[in-house]
This record gives C-alpha cells, sequence and structure tokens, in this order.
C-alpha cells in the first residue's frame, strides 16, 4: 500500500469558441440587456471565457483533457484502475460523465464515478482519489473537472450569464512513496442551498422548475472570501506547514477580488496566486485543474513545488488541497 499519492501529469481542454465580453455585450444588447467589458472586467476581472458547441457535452471536454493529462504522466488510459469526474453540468441524469469518459478513453473495468459539489467538485474529487490510493484501492487515478456550465445560464439575466465558461482540466494521481498530497479540508453546509443552485429537476420525464443558475452574487462573496482563508489554514495545520510554505496559491477562479482578498489574507504575494479567471470566466469544477494545467505547461509550478488548491461553490461546499508537485 503507499504512503502518498501524487500528481504525475495535468492536462486540459477549452472549447474553440472564444467570447470576448464585448461579444457577449453585442448579444446579449440584442435581447434588450445592457452590460460592458469594463463593468465584468471591474467587478469580476473576467475579459473572456469559452463556449462550447451545442452538440459537445462535458464527457467531451474531459475526454481531450483527460488525452493531455495522460500524455503528460506517459500513461496509457488501459493504465488507469480510477475515474473520477467533478461535475454539476454532466451529459446525462445518468450514467455518469465518467463512465461515459471511461468508454470514449476506450477502456473498461475500473471504477468510474462523478462528484458533485459544484465549484468544489475538483478539490473533492482529488480527496476521495487520495484517500482511495494510500488505502490501496487504486494505483493510478484520473480526476477531472469537466463542465458545460453555458447550458445552465440564463442569457436574459444579466447578473449571471456574464461570469460562466466551458472548459476542462484533469490531472493523472499515483501512489507515490514520496509525499504528493500533504492534507486536504473538506467541508459542506446545506442551510446556504438558496444563494447558489440550479433548483429545476426532472419529473414525469419534464424538466420542472427553473433549470438556470441562481445566484446571490453578494451572499456568495462574502461567504467564499471567509471560508477559502478558514480552509487553507486548516489545511496548512494539518500538514503541519505554514502560509510561507506556498509557493502558489490556485483558487477556484470566480472572481479575481475574492482571489486576491484570498491571497491578502495568506500573506501570499500577489505573484504567487495563478490567474486564469480573465481568460476563461467560471468554469466551476474544471477551473482549479484548468489552472494548474496552465501553469504546470508555462513553466510558473514547477516539480518539488508546494501548491495550495482551493474551492468554493453551490451547496454551499467549500476545501482546500495541499500538496508538493
Ligand atoms: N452588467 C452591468 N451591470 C450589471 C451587471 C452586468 N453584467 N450585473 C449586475 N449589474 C448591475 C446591478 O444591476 C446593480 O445595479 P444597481 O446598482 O443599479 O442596482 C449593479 O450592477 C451592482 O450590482 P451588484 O450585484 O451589487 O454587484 P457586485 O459588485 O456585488 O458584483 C458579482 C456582482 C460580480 C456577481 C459579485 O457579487 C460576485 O462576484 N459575487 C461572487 C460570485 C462568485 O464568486 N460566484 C462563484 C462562486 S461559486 C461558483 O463558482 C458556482
Amino acid at each position: 500500500m503507499a504512503s502518498y499519492s501524487r500528481i504525475t501529469g495535468t492536462g486540459s481542454y477549452l472549447p474553440p469558441r472564444r467570447v470576448t465580453n464585448d461579444d457577449l455585450a453585442r448579444e446579449l444588447a440584442q435581447r434588450g440587456i445592457e452590460t460592458s467589458d469594463q463593468w465584468i472586467i471591474e467587478r469580476t476581472g473576467i475579459r473572456a471565457r469559452h463556449f462550447a458547441a451545442p452538440e459537445v457535452t462535458s464527457s467531451d471536454l474531459a475526454f481531450e483533457a483527460a488525452r493531455h493529462a495522460l500524455e503528460a504522466a506517459g500513461r496509457q488510459a488501459s493504465e488507469v484502475d480510477l475515474i473520477i469526474v467533478a461535475t454539476s453540468t454532466p451529459d446525462m441524469v445518468f450514467p455518469s460523465s465518467a463512465a461515459i469518459l471511461q468508454n470514449k478513453l476506450g477502456v473498461a473495468g475500473c471504477p468510474a464515478f462523478d462528484v458533485q459539489a459544484v465549484c468544489s467538485g475538483f478539490v473533492y474529487a482529488l480527496t476521495v482519489a487520495d484517500a482511495m490510493i494510500r488505502t490501496g484501492t487504486a494505483n493510478c487515478a484520473l480526476v477531472v473537472g469537466a463542465e458545460v456550465f453555458s447550458r445552465i445560464l440564463d442569457f436574459n439575466d444579466r447578473t449571471t450569464c456574464v461570469l460562466f465558461g466551458d472548459g476542462a482540466g484533469a490531472v493523472v494521481l499515483e501512489a507515490s512513496e514520496t509525499p504528493g498530497i500533504l492534507a486536504s479540508d473538506l467541508h459542506a453546509d446545506g442551510k446556504h442551498v438558496g444563494i447558489l443552485c440550479v433548483p429545476g429537476h426532472v419529473s414525469g420525464g419534464q424538466v420542472t422548475g427553473t433549470p438556470f443558475l441562481h445566484m446571490d452574487g453578494q451572499a456568495v462573496f462574502k461567504l467564499a472570501v471567509r471560508v477559502l482563508e478558514e480552509a487553507a489554514r486548516a489545511t496548512l495545520a494539518k500538514a503541519g506547514k505554514t502560509d510561507a510554505d506556498i509557493d502558489w496559491l490556485i483558487p477556484h477562479q470566480a472572481n479575481i477580488r475574492i482571489m486576491e482578498g484570498t491571497a491578502k489574507k495568506l500573506k501570499l504575494d500577489r505573484e504567487k496566486l495563478i490567474v486564469t479567471v480573465h481568460e476563461h470566466g467560471n468554469t466551476s469544477a474544471a477551473s482549479i485543474p484548468l489552472a494548474l494545467d496552465d501553469a504546470v505547461r508555462s513553466g510558473k509550478v514547477k516539480k518539488g513545488d508546494t501548491v495550495m488548491l482551493e474551492g468554493v461553490g453551490g451547496g454551499f461546499t467549500w476545501g482546500a488541497v495541499l500538496l508538493d508537485m
């Protein structure tokens, strides 16, 4: 049984259609809705996001990200013995997007399931995979965050539709005798269900209730700033580390003001904050692995660096994972 799990490869994928704030403002103007590049940048830091074509699903994006992660790890899909997909926009009610991804990868047999913790999904999924590796249930896990949030946006609601995008990120997590994942800290508090939700459900073969994302932005903002600091501190304490040990902070990419606020509370230089929200928007469960892969491929995050990943989202859910690359 391995003592630890470690990331051996990262990958990501963005659908080709890039939509700038100006593009979106033009589209919304046709519906009589006013927004602007300036408002979106000032309030969120977002300049552009990617939207998937109508026929493209989360598992399609996951497949591309997984391919890149496997290639980076030097692994074949046949060597993977666990697949976890974090998503809130699965291809179907069931089966899971993980099972669909497994088939797209041309393999069969290993366990495959989805984790649904909205924007905390990736840190939840990584923690589950780490635990399964350390207990000997798996040796080589594919952990993916994949979303097509454009499908659940109400393009008549300017307070939410400008914030989100589509994409996928993946890591290969393998059994290791040297530490990779050092500690994690996960939480949920269901009493906040109403501040960030998609209240629709399927009944009698019909979608009932609203199938669009609803968010109380200010309530989410306040809660996010508080719990992100708490989760980071709890994770550092579990690992016996301090703020000074963090080389890179990769928070969920929702809003630059929340991210900079968290970095400040952890007394980290702005340069240690990995930012992709300006180009990706908020891609929910995909945002952390997308940002991680971007940072690895751009040469910022290197082997041996200590990285703090942090998620926060609907539920309310939140959590952090501290790891050595
Ligand atoms: N364009 C132009 N004006 C807008 C837009 C828009 N797209 N959206 C709202 N406004 C207007 C409002 O109508 C309001 O006008 P009013 O003053 O005349 O009433 C004004 O801008 C200010 O609106 P606020 O809601 O007060 O703006 P705020 O500064 O709170 O910013 C935002 C809104 C960006 C949503 C912010 O609250 C936020 O980032 N919250 C956190 C959201 C978040 O991080 N969510 C993700 C976490 S979980 C997950 O990822 C699923």
